[in-house]
């Protein structure tokens, strides 16, 4: 296992190392031991995170709230809790998939310096405003105390590494590129299988609308841009969606255009008109049957076989999006420690948690990902998330980076891109819109 997931790590490090805010350094310098600040206290920078301190409590800051999302952190809360009985935790948790919600409010609190102990922020581009800023401690003798270097992928650890230093740690890797779908509703239309190629969805699409049925349920903006990067990636091949974010895929060319006119497609064979206002929502209607498939990351294997208690195969399937088998469009749910955390010690240890081999293994089974780490309990991952583990760990499968989830484009990029993407919505002028988006990618060089 720990020789597959190195070769996988490559081309997973060969995909990152595009991005260009990540330094392929590691500080591999031994800090001196410091003295352990009071709490509350910002520590000078490079200081190793203290253990110990055993009361108090610690604010951890997530979206995971609703069914689906709230079973794998309420697991590793009950692990932290057992682990340290005297500190209790304060799950601040703002609801609204892909962190909608609560980033504008986690935004609020690191503006006006009373950030969470700890919260969530994905792997990648997503964490260099916050780093920029000086929001959040170097955590890179943390690494070294608790020896994550050797139990992480390479490429994982590139994209939590900012000029050297690392500052989150991932509990988990989940896989965005999935289309999903009940075997029920397939065989009631005749359909043989889900689709491999967007081509092969749009036939499928005509006959099911035919059929009176909704060939594809949509929610909110963000699920919509997530649709957009599957097809981008379908469309493009995992070699040049992921030039889109290291400039060797021109916005402008006829392929990425072509790419834009079938997502166009896309989306009117889909429920855009009436969305669902989640994702949960939007995977109902598949599972009730009024629509046949959904794009969505493989928290949704948490939110049918854990919380809607379907059973994987018979109730509900999953394959990869059309055009896409092979790849892993990644995403890391990872923690941080902002310097003004007011319970730094707490903080620390919910870290040491997240990082660990156990709370990885009580939180990725119930959350629906694979673990961060190497060297987990693979007996722990049944069902579809086997399989997930499984092409996580093959050396042939290629990595690459979420758009929607934080890994390839900043704040800003990602921000452009929404504005284009609700412009869109509402033209269809595919040029217009791989202008915007090459326009504001130019613009992050
Ligand atoms: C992603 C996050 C996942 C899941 C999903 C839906 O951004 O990484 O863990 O929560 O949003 O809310």
């Amino acid at each position: 296992m720990r020789r597959c997931m190195s070769l996988s790590a490559l081309s997973f490090a060969a995909a990152l190392l595009t991005i260009s805010a990540c330094s392929k350094k590691t500080t591999e310098k031994k800090e001196p031991p410091a003295e352990k600040p009071a709490e509350g206290t910002p520590p000078a920078e490079g200081t190793p995170p203290a253990s110990g301190g055993g009361g108090g409590q610690v604010e951890v800051f997530s979206w995971w709230t609703g069914p689906g999302e709230q079973e794998g952190l309420d697991a590793m809360i009950a692990v932290f809790k057992e682990k340290n009985p005297g500190i209790e935790v304060v799950n601040a948790a703002v609801s609204g998939g892909a962190g909608t919600n609560a980033k504008a409010i986690l935004a609020n609190r690191l503006q006006a310096d009373n950030p969470p102990d700890s919260y969530q922020r994905h792997a990648g581009l997503e964490l260099v405003d916050d780093i920029k800023a000086e929001k959040l401690e170097d955590l890179t003798s943390m690494f070294d105390q608790q020896g994550w270097k050797d139990k992480m992928p390479k490429g994982l650890l590139e994209a939590i590494t900012i000029d050297g230093k690392i500052y989150s740690v991932p509990v988990n890797i989940h896989r965005a590129n999935l289309i999903w779908f009940t075997p029920k509703t397939l065989k009631e239309l005749g359909i043989a299988g889900p689709p491999k190629t967007w081509k092969e969805f749009l036939t499928q699409a005509a006959d099911i609308k035919k059929k009176g049925k909704t060939p594809l349920a949509v929610g909110p903006s963000w699920t919509q841009k997530h649709l957009l990067e599957t097809v981008l990636l379908g469309e493009l091949g995992p070699e040049k969606y992921t030039g889109l974010w290291n400039g060797t895929t021109d916005w402008k060319s006829p392929e990425v255009s072509a790419a834009l006119e079938t997502f166009k497609k896309v989306l009117a064979v889909s429920d855009i008109k009436t969305a669902a206002a989640d994702w949960q929502p939007a995977a109902d209607r598949v599972a009730d049957g009024a629509a046949v498939y959904t794009v969505m990351g493989d928290w949704q294997d948490a939110y049918w076989g854990r919380a809607k208690k379907m059973k994987f195969k018979e109730d509900y399937d999953v394959v990869a999006s059309p055009g896409s088998a092979g790849v892993y469009d990644f995403l890391s749910d990872s923690f941080t420690l902002p310097l003004k955390a007011k319970n730094r010690d707490a903080a620390v240890k919910w870290l040491e948690l997240c990082g660990s081999v156990e709370g990885q293994d009580a939180f990725n089974p119930q959350k629906g990902s694979v673990p961060a780490r190497t060297d987990a309990d693979k007996s722990k991952y049944k069902d579809y998330l086997a399989s997930a583990l499984e092409d996580w760990q093959n050396p042939s499968t290629k990595i690459v980076g979420s758009l929607a989830h934080g890994v390839v484009a900043n704040n800003a990029l990602s921000s452009e891109i929404d504005t284009a993407l609700g412009l869109f919505v509402a033209s269809g002028d595919t040029k217009a819109f791989a202008e915007a988006i090459g326009k504001a990618y130019a613009a992050t060089k």
